[in-house]
């Protein structure tokens, strides 16, 4: 929930808001999730008859996490990535030295207790059909043939904790020896447990109880005593302000979680991080795609290379009539205007918008695709665009480049366009002008850019693995491990952070550019006084 230039800057704005009626709960619903619902009403009957037992079976068969395989002497292989930094106790021979991973064996009631309740993870999305297929969702028929013939599934947006957990049982490099570990995961459902309580007038006491709960559990353990947690992680499926509550207040959106000290120290990724904050980071959101085989993911770049694409820009999305600053109202004229322009509306009732379909169709079909923000700084339909090889505009440098940062190139002119939105909300910018004016050279060179980013903002099929790719997940990992290291170093060598001059609040800047000189970008950042850290 975003204001450019005012006071609201963030998430609690939205629920301040929203306080106000319900014809602004409607239209959250319709714009914000109405994206994700993305059945047909007969295929989710019958989805839903064949995973209602099927659900409870995997989280009763699968969900024990340790029973995850648990690799200790693979065959060796040529390692995959150099990038790693090694740690200190590596057998030379041992592909997976420096990459270990121990998975905290949580109490059911952090993760698949939460999926057994699944009809009370989401006021307005019934969460049940897309926990199936461990978190992918219902597959996706191809009937007009948007997709490719397999990996394509109606998957949530939020459901990127199920599917990382998931993803978890078949990482290469598992120990059950924590010592051997880089990185220990913290297999905690953390967006789906908060969004059982972000609607419904729940209390402070319990939106917080299982991050209380959870902490408890962790610092009771002898791996948290190892660095007090500075080698922990987790995910939180959702976006980072829906764990950021300021106070008390009963009218504060969201929970606390990110601000108990036992989180500030590990590290936390979620579909939205925080531009003032150190310790959490953004990965992509989940798209539709999720290949179970390399030759999947080839085939796919080369159709979207061979595409034929019919507008020069497209968006997909709805006004945000109630937000002071959105310049979605005049993104959608200037399309409307253009005969270069393919619109998209989500603003009433069913329509198209819900239809992961139309969707790829449409992005499939589009050299570029406007992504201004949404209900927060990040949309979904950034990841979806990418994957139908249409380039990407954004209009604010929240909306990717401070967030994604592991998984995109640092250089954004490389794979997208950025027209900053305060020119388009003063009128100056013809977005249609500024499109044309990139030449063909360009328009290509960016183009195979973002086609060869496609494998690292998938995740794969967590049922399978791919050969050689690494997959969102893989990349997240990794980042996660390389923290890690960097904070072992740290430590080991008595140096803290914050004696070193680093400022938390400018810790999307670390992230871009490695320092806190003055920046282009300073005016998108100016931190709201409430946002804490
Ligand atoms: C996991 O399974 C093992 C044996 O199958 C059992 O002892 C353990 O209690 C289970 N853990 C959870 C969290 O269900
Ligand atoms: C766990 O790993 C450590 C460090 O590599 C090793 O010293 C220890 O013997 C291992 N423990 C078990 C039970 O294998
Ligand atoms: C919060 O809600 C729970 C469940 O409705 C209730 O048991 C508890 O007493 C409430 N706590 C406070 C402080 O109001
Ligand atoms: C809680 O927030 C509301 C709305 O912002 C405000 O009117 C109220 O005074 C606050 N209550 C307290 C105890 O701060
Ligand atoms: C956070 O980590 C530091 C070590 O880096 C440790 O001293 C501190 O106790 C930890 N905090 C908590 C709440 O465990
Ligand atoms: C960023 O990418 C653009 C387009 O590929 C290129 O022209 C430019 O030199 C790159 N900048 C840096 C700093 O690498």
């Amino acid at each position: 929930m975003e204001t450019f230039n005012g006071n609201c800057r963030n998430h609690f704005c939205f629920v301040v808001t929203a306080s106000f009626g319900f014809w602004f709960f409607m239209f959250y619903f319709h714009s914000f999730h109405a994206y994700t619902l993305m059945e047909s009403k007969n295929s989710v009957q019958s989805i839903q008859n064949q995973y209602e037992n099927s659900v409870l079976r995997n989280s009763d068969q699968q969900g024990n996490i340790s029973s995850l395989p648990v690799i200790e002497n693979e065959t060796p292989q040529p390692l995959k990535q150099q990038s790693f930094e090694e740690n200190t106790a590596i057998i030379e021979s041992d592909p997976c030295s420096g990459r270990y991973v121990y998975v905290h064996d949580l109490p059911s009631r952090f993760n698949v207790d939460i999926l057994k309740d699944c009809k009370t993870i989401s006021m307005w999305t019934d969460m049940c059909k897309f926990i199936s297929n461990m978190g992918l969702g219902p597959k996706l028929s191809n009937e007009e043939g948007a997709f490719s013939n397999k990996g394509w599934f109606a998957t949530n947006q939020f459901a990127v904790e199920l599917i990382f957990y998931n993803r978890m049982k078949q990482y290469k490099c598992l120990t059950s020896n924590s010592s051997m570990a880089s990185a220990i995961f913290v297999p905690f459902f953390a967006g789906l447990d908060i969004s059982r309580y972000l609607w419904g007038g729940f209390n402070t006491t319990t939106r917080d109880s299982s991050s209380f709960d959870l902490v408890e559990w962790l610092v009771k353990k002898p791996e948290w005593q190892v660095l007090g947690g500075r080698d922990h992680f987790l995910v939180g499926g959702r976006i980072t302000w829906d764990f950021r509550r300021q106070t008390d207040n009963e009218t504060d959106w969201g929970n606390k979680f990110l601000f108990l000290p036992q989180v500030k120290n590990m590290t936390i990724l979620t579909i939205e991080s925080s531009p003032w904050s150190s310790y959490d980071f953004g990965i992509p959101y989940p798209t539709y795609f999720h290949p179970s085989k390399d030759i999947e993911v080839f085939q796919w770049q080369n159709r979207m290379r061979r595409q034929k694409r019919l507008w020069w820009f497209s968006f997909a999305g709805a006004p945000r009539p109630n937000m002071a600053g959105s310049i979605r109202g005049q993104i959608i004229d200037q399309c409307r205007a253009s005969k270069r322009c393919k619109l998209l509306e989500c603003s009433s009732g069913v329509n198209q918008c819900n239809s992961p379909s139309s969707l790829m169709k449409m992005f499939q079909r589009s050299i570029f695709c406007l992504q201004p923000q949404g209900d927060s700084y990040t949309r979904r339909s950034a990841f979806d665009s990418i994957l139908a090889g249409c380039i990407p505009v954004f209009f604010h440098p929240g909306s990717a480049y401070v967030q994604y940062t592991w998984h995109l190139p640092l250089n954004h002119t490389s794979y997208s366009v950025f027209i900053p939105e305060d020119e388009v909300r003063d009128g100056k910018i013809s977005i249609e002008t500024v499109l044309l004016s990139i030449s063909r050279e360009e328009v290509r060179a960016m183009r195979e850019k973002i086609i060869e980013l496609i494998p690292r903002i998938v995740y794969a099929d967590p049922r399978s693995r791919l050969e050689t790719l690494e997959d969102a997940f893989d990349i997240a990992v990794q980042g996660v491990i390389q923290r890690v290291n960097r904070l072992r170093e740290e430590i080991k060598e008595g140096r803290v952070r914050n004696d070193m001059g680093f400022v938390e609040q400018n810790h999307w800047k670390y992230a871009l550019i490695g320092g806190d000189g003055e920046h282009e970008w300073d005016r998108f950042f100016t931190k709201p006084e409430d946002a804490g850290t």
